[in-house]
């Protein structure tokens, strides 16, 4: 019998890494890639850093070259937009008509970007960034562009303030809460970024509300905040966060709640069903005590190529857990944030090193939680493997410049 192989629903850093493990596992049946996008899998990373500055061109982004997809029998299906499945026949169908036949279903849809849900949004010279053809239009943008408004003081807000800033624009930042990066970071770290954000000419409004976008002739003139106060602005940036793209799984009936619900071998109650990256919802180790139920979903190229291959090592008979220690990082301007574990917003910090080059740890019930770094690489990969083995680590030792970290960690694992 013809087997129909695994069908990928997503060409994206996490499904495109399925398919590359599933084949580096020596997996010989048919592997189908579903992607909206035009382009060869490519990373993102780049798109709000290099690629938006000029320093990085498009072929430099994509993940592997073309001649790799056809010599590791990869097919991918690119522009083709998967609207359902009938799990009894185990079929995908396409906007298209047409429908593919599967063994195993993988949903790697990814998330889109939030809406900003306010009168003016649609105006010619409102952007948001998230793919190749949202770069290029900004990159365009960024060159004529004189005074810019940044709505969200998350990764992407503060990358492209930082980027804009350089180019020598007048930017200012609009964010909901009272920091940049509140929903990852310290209160130290955030604290850091604001200052070295202003450094390079970025303003900021904090707790503040965009009540509308003004414009004339269709285009974008500024915004308008709630207390009336109006910022000119011939280009907006909207960053204000993703939605998981989880209707997909919905429509057919799995469980879905801010991401598609899969167990610790990202399975979705289907078994001929799995889901990975940033459209998945999943029980972590490192997430007890953030949600009642210690599932997360994580939105980083770290966790989409760790669950890649822990579901391509599963589906090739090597099951294991998911349990990869989660990790990030930011580059703004000069100073790269690296990220550790999966802090909550109200653990404790602890700080270690001083000025431009230091980390803090977080903690939650006594234990390590996460640790934060800027200029202090060594920091990062302590912590990660401090982390990945559940080594104990006390607020005091964390905090006392005398206490051999290195030693501690390597001692244990
Ligand atoms: P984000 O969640 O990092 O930040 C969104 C920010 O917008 C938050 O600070 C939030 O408080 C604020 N916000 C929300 N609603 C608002 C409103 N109505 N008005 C003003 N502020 C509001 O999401 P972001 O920056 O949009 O990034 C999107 C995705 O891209 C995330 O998954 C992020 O992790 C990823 N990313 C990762 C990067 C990296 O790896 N360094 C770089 C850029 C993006």
């Amino acid at each position: 019998m013809n087997r129909a192989g695994i069908v990928i629903v997503g060409g994206g850093q996490a499904g495109f890494q399925v398919a590359a493990s599933l084949r580096e596992a020596g997996f010989a049946d048919p592997v189908t890639i579903v992607g909206e996008e035009t382009a060869l899998p490519y990373q993102r990373p780049p798109l709000s850093k290099a690629y938006l500055a000029g320093k990085a061109d498009a072929d430099s982004l994509s993940l592997r070259p073309e001649s790799y997809l056809a010599e590791h029998r990869i097919a991918l299906m690119a522009g083709r937009v998967a609207t359902g499945i009938d799990r009894d026949a185990r079929r995908l169908r396409l906007a298209d008509g047409e429908s593919l036949a599967y063994d195993h279903l993988v949903l790697a849809t990814g998330s889109r970007n939030r809406p900003l849900p306010v009168p003016g949004a649609d105006l010619d010279g409102v952007r948001q960034l998230r793919g190749l053809a949202d770069a290029d239009v900004l990159k365009a943008a960024i060159g004529t562009a004189r005074r810019v408004a940044v709505v969200g003081a998350g990764f992407i807000g503060l990358e492209f303030a930082a980027v804009a800033a350089a180019l020598g624009l007048d930017v200012t930042v609009v964010e909901a809460m009272a920091r940049p990066m509140a929903r990852a970071v310290s209160a130290e770290m955030g604290a850091f970024f604001r200052a070295a954000q202003e450094g390079f000419g970025v303003r900021f409004a904090f707790e503040a509300a965009v009540e509308a976008i003004e414009g004339a002739d269709g285009r974008v003139t500024g915004l308008r905040l709630s207390g009336g106060e109006v910022l000119a602005a011939d280009l907006v940036l909207v960053g204000i966060g993703v939605l998981p793209n989880q209707e997909l799984a919905a429509g057919a009936g799995l469980a879905v709640g801010d991401g598609i619900r899969i167990d610790a071998m990202l399975a979705t109650a289907d078994p001929a069903i799995s889901a990975v990256g940033d459209c998945a919802r999943f029980p972590s180790p490192f997430a007890h005590g953030l949600s009642q139920d210690g599932s997360v979903r994580i939105e980083s190229v770290q966790n989409a190529i760790d669950q890649g291959r822990c579901l391509a090592a599963r589906l090739t008979g090597r099951p294991s857990p998911y349990a990869a220690v989660p990790w990030f990082w930011s580059d703004q301007g000069p100073y790269k944030l690296q990220m550790a574990g999966l802090a909550g917003p109200a653990d404790p910090s602890v700080v270690r090193g001083t000025g431009e080059a230091f980390s803090v740890f977080r903690f939650r019930d006594g234990a390590l939680s996460g640790v934060e770094s800027v200029n202090r690489a060594a920091d990062h990969m302590i912590a990660r493997r401090l982390l990945a083995a559940g080594t104990p680590l006390t607020p005091a030792q964390a905090a006392d410049p005398g206490f051999d970290l290195k030693a501690l960690a390597t001692a244990r694992t």
